[in-house]
């Protein structure tokens, strides 16, 4: 049985105090409920260390993560962060390949294929992003991106090092949009991604990836999709800043 994973992805908002405040009212909020979900934080990276040292103090067990890594070890590289800096920061996981890193950033395969293997060789946990167009969708292309996403990435790992993955399905047209893929489009893409893994790396693996689903969750649409059989937990933008949603979300992982 995969136990959920409910992980929020601030992207570039909340500053200091705001962010202090809030990861501190979510320790409460965990310490407070019997949660049948694992739950972790990706805020900026600069606040990473300071979200470890008071997730220890609190004995909470919610993970912090980075939302981006250097594809590089070390030297040279201007603004960089490297996956053994995120590591030594007491962040357990790191987002790859993002849409919005996709987009402005113009990571290519071999760019994500090259972060997933730093963190690996580092023992951070790849949450590896993917997701189709609007116009993929439209056009019924959508299968084949994804599978052409996953195929010169992360299906490049052996067994070993493809079972510490996480997978986040996010549809492109769903990121911020307020639209959301229906629970049946979320599950269908979520098999159809388990099957692939399965043909790939067999049904052990397959049967205990967790496969998240990301794309305007909020409390009003998170039990019909989250209680799809296929998804595995969901990556939440804007509905992880306010506790009160992001509290609601995990809540109805139960
Ligand atoms: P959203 O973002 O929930 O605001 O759509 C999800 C994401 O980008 O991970």
């Amino acid at each position: 049985m995969r136990k959920k994973l409910i992980a929020g992805n601030w992207k570039m908002n909340l500053e200091w105090n705001e962010a202090m405040t809030f990861f501190t009212n979510l320790i409460q909020f965990e310490k407070s409920n019997a949660l049948n979900a694992d739950l972790a934080v990706f805020p900026p990276s600069i606040y990473l260390r300071h979200f470890f040292e008071l997730a220890s103090d609190k004995e909470s067990s919610i993970g912090v993560g980075a939302q981006d890594c250097s594809a590089m070890n070390a030297g040279a590289y201007t603004g960089e962060i490297s996956a053994s800096m995120i590591r030594s920061l007491g962040s357990s996981y790191c987002l790859v390949g993002h849409s919005e890193r996709r987009e402005y950033h113009y990571e290519s395969n071999d760019v994500l294929s090259e972060k997933v293997e730093r963190l690996l060789e580092n023992g951070v946990t790849p949450v590896f992003c993917c997701g189709e167009s609007l116009e993929d969708r439209e056009s019924g292309n959508h299968t084949f991106v994804i599978d052409n996403q996953l195929d010169g990435t992360i299906f490049e790992l052996s067994e070993e090092q493809f079972s510490k993955v996480v997978i986040a399905y996010e549809p492109v047209w769903a990121i911020g949009t307020g639209k959301t893929a229906s629970p049946e489009q979320a599950q269908d893409m979520h098999a159809f991604i388990r099957e692939l893994i399965h043909s790939k790396y067999g049904a052990e693996i397959a049967n205990s990836i967790r496969i998240l689903y990301g794309g305007s969750i909020k409390p009003s649409n998170a039990n019909e999709l989250l209680s799809q059989p296929d998804v595995d937990g969901g990556l939440i933008g804007g509905a992880s800043l306010k506790v009160e949603d992001f509290g609601a979300i995990i809540y109805s992982c139960q």
